[in-house]
């Protein structure tokens, strides 16, 4: 792993949903800061000469040990998730890499280029894509369960950056475009409900039309976005994603709307999937859906974010290991990531431009 230091927020869960998938992290760059490192090193019991100082280091030594790493997890914030995947491509590792893709739209599409050339498979962890009645929704959606899809709606609502604005508000490097990219909450949250749309719909988003804000001067990227989107097929739908949202924890939810029926999902209830069909309301579970794939963790323990990380990993591990259809199609992949980067920049685009309508062509 590289990232995932002590005290972050993301390092522990990409270790636990590894392991949950009999993946075992023996190596890494956890900080910047080689003592954090260490100690992140010795919290994942991990030997002190398998803590490297830097990401060179690690592909280096990896690559020359016979039992070197197989894949890594890219775990930093925004801006060193270019470099680190570059130098893995480099290394013929695997990479599954937390959102967003990059830093900038120019960047992502150097990362497409790079995994083209070389034979490193690649992920992203749009985790909120791997829980098992998202995907439900998606499978019942492509099945035609609720009719051609009219209208989509999908809500990111946190309170994170609620209240006064401040420098050190939260991880202060989402609100440094020198780290975060060039978008705040429209990427950090943002790009997690835009692809939730595109998965569970199966349909790509042809243009957009966004209004971003932030609060005050002192922040320089965009704290909450309301975006209008339309999809092919003639569907239309709102995205809002908020980061200013008083008392939200991390109110995600989304509502399909076909000509013949409604899906409705909430992460509060994740393990819920609400159908609507002519005049009937059922509550789907694992259990009642009948699920056919089976789930790293009993149904209906574990909703936090450990799971979908698990089923993420196992899916990975299984694209690697013969499976690469997965990747792109169950499974988030760069196609997902250079998606979801444009989405960022033609919001940014949009928005500055007085919310006007841009498309999402190449
Ligand atoms: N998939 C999800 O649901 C989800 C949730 C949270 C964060 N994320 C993403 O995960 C990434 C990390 O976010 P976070 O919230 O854990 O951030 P964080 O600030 O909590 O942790 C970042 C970690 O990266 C380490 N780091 C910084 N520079 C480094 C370097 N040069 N080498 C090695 N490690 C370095 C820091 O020391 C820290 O431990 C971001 O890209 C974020 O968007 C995804």
């Amino acid at each position: 792993m590289v990232g995932g230091g002590p005290g972050s927020f993301i390092g522990g869960i990409h270790r636990l949903g590894a392991q949950i998938a009999g993946i075992d992290l023996v190596a890494g760059v956890f900080s910047g800061n080689r003592d954090k490192s260490l100690e992140a090193a010795r919290g994942y019991g991990i030997a002190p000469d398998r803590c490297y100082p830097t990401a060179e280091a690690l592909f280096a030594a990896e690559s020359a040990r016979a039992d070197g790493i197989d894949m890594v997890a890219i775990a930093t914030p925004n801006h060193l998730h270019l470099p680190v995947a570059l130098q893995a491509i480099a290394a013929g590792v695997d990479i599954i890499s937390d959102k967003p893709a990059t830093a900038t739209l120019a960047e992502v599409l150097l990362l497409r280029d790079a995994l083209a050339k070389g034979d490193s498979r690649y992920a992203l962890t749009f985790t909120y894509s791997a829980y098992p009645m998202v995907r439900e929704a998606r499978a019942r959606i492509a099945a035609g369960e609720i009719g051609a899809v009219r209208k989509t709606i999908v809500t990111y609502a946190q309170g994170t950056l609620a209240g006064p604005a401040r420098p050190d508000a939260v991880r202060s490097w989402r609100t440094d475009p020198a780290q975060a990219g060039v978008g705040g909450c429209v990427s950090d949250i943002g790009t997690h409900a835009f692809n939730l749309a595109e998965y569970v719909t199966g349909t790509p988003v042809t243009a957009i039309c966004a209004d971003l804000g932030s609060q005050g001067d002192e922040r320089l990227l965009d704290d909450d976005c309301t975006v209008l989107l339309r999809f092919g097929g003639g569907g239309r739908g709102a995205l809002i994603a908020s980061q200013i949202a008083f008392g939200e924890r991390n109110a995600l939810s989304f509502q399909v709307y076909g000509d013949r029926g409604a899906l409705h999902w909430h992460f509060d209830q994740a393990d819920m999937l609400r159908l609507v069909r002519g005049g009937d309301t059922s509550l789907l579970t694992p259990a009642s859906a009948g699920l056919l794939a089976p789930t790293p963790v009993p149904r209906g323990i574990g909703n936090g974010l450990i799971a979908p990380f698990a089923i993420l990993y196992r899916d990975f591990a299984e694209a690697c290991a013969g499976k690469p259809e997965l990747i792109d199609n169950m499974l988030p992949g760069i196609e997902a990531g250079v998606r979801s980067m444009r989405f960022v920049e033609r919001a940014v685009a949009s928005s500055a431009d007085g919310a006007g309508w841009v498309t999402l062509d190449g």
